[in-house]
């Protein structure tokens, strides 16, 4: 661990993260996360109010790693961090090239990495203003994002994966309209929409925005239609009847 590290982390403890314990899990999966540019990133969004104290680790992925953390308000903040060790951001930059959105994609690992951040926030912000239900997103820099806590005392509901829902047709249609505004109003394609990026409020909101790409992408068609496979899937094996993806898709295209 280099010394600038150990120094940044220490501070940031000393200020911020006052109620970890050194032994917790929550720590240790900090102290392998945060680099020292990470933990300068984090300063930056401490100092503009975006979250205060960090609560605990929630999640972590193959790319990225979900924190819950505390405004001075109170109010519960996810914060998404992607690691700059660890991520495949030669894959990354594979999907970014073919977002028309971002024609001239960096090559740097690092670079790569911010870009897929940014994008995702960005998904966020057009999904969320066209009235799709996403968490809120609320700030970004570099490989971390800030958006809205979904759940209760720092526990996210439960993925769709996880809890089936108790009205599968009223959420199904629920996750249908999202998807049709998603294209039709936000110009954006999921790309990665499934059981397990779907929570459960118990209205259905849909996560993950990092695969989410512009409707002009040449591989809008085929990743919209599989967006729409998975919810027929899911919904079917439940013992739900749902329309073929091909009928939900041709709905979804007709402006
Ligand atoms: N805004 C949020 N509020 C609460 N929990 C969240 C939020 N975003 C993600 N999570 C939790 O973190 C998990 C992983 O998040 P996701 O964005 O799907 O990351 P990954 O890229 O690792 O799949 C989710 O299944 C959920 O439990
Ligand atoms: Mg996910």
């Amino acid at each position: 661990m280099p010394a600038d590290f150990e120094a940044l982390l220490s501070k940031l403890e000393h200020r911020k993260l006052e109620r970890l314990e050194k032994d917790s899990e929550t720590y240790k999966i900090m102290a392998s996360v945060f680099d020292s540019s990470t933990l300068l990133t984090l300063y930056h969004l401490i100092n503009r109010g975006v979250f205060d104290v960090f609560y605990g680790a929630v999640s972590t992925g193959k790319e990225a790693n979900i924190f819950c953390a505390l405004d001075r308000q109170g109010n519960y903040v996810a914060v998404k961090i992607y690691r700059i060790a660890t991520s495949d951001f030669k894959n990354m930059h594979r999907y970014l090239a073919s977002d028309p959105r971002f024609r001239r994609v960096p090559k740097e690992r690092r670079d790569v990495i911010y870009t897929w951040t940014s994008r995702e926030f960005k998904n966020l912000q057009r999904a969320h203003e066209a009235g799709v239900p996403v968490p809120r997103p609320i700030d970004c820099e570099k490989n971390v994002l800030a958006m809205e806590f979904l759940g209760e005392e720092g526990v996210p509901y439960p993925r769709m994966k996880d809890t089936p829902p108790r009205s599968p047709k009223r959420v199904f249609k629920t996750l249908f309209d999202a998807t049709k505004s998603l294209y039709q109003d936000a110009q954006l394609i999921h790309s990665d929409l499934s059981e397990y990026n779907v929570l459960l409020t118990p209205d259905p909101v849909l996560i993950d925005f990092s695969m989410g790409t512009d409707r002009k992408n040449p591989m809008g068609d085929k990743l919209l239609m599989r967006d729409l496979e998975n919810l027929v899937r899911y919904f079917r094996k439940l013992g739900s009847k749902t329309p073929d993806p091909a009928e939900l898709f041709a709905k979804i295209k007709e402006s």
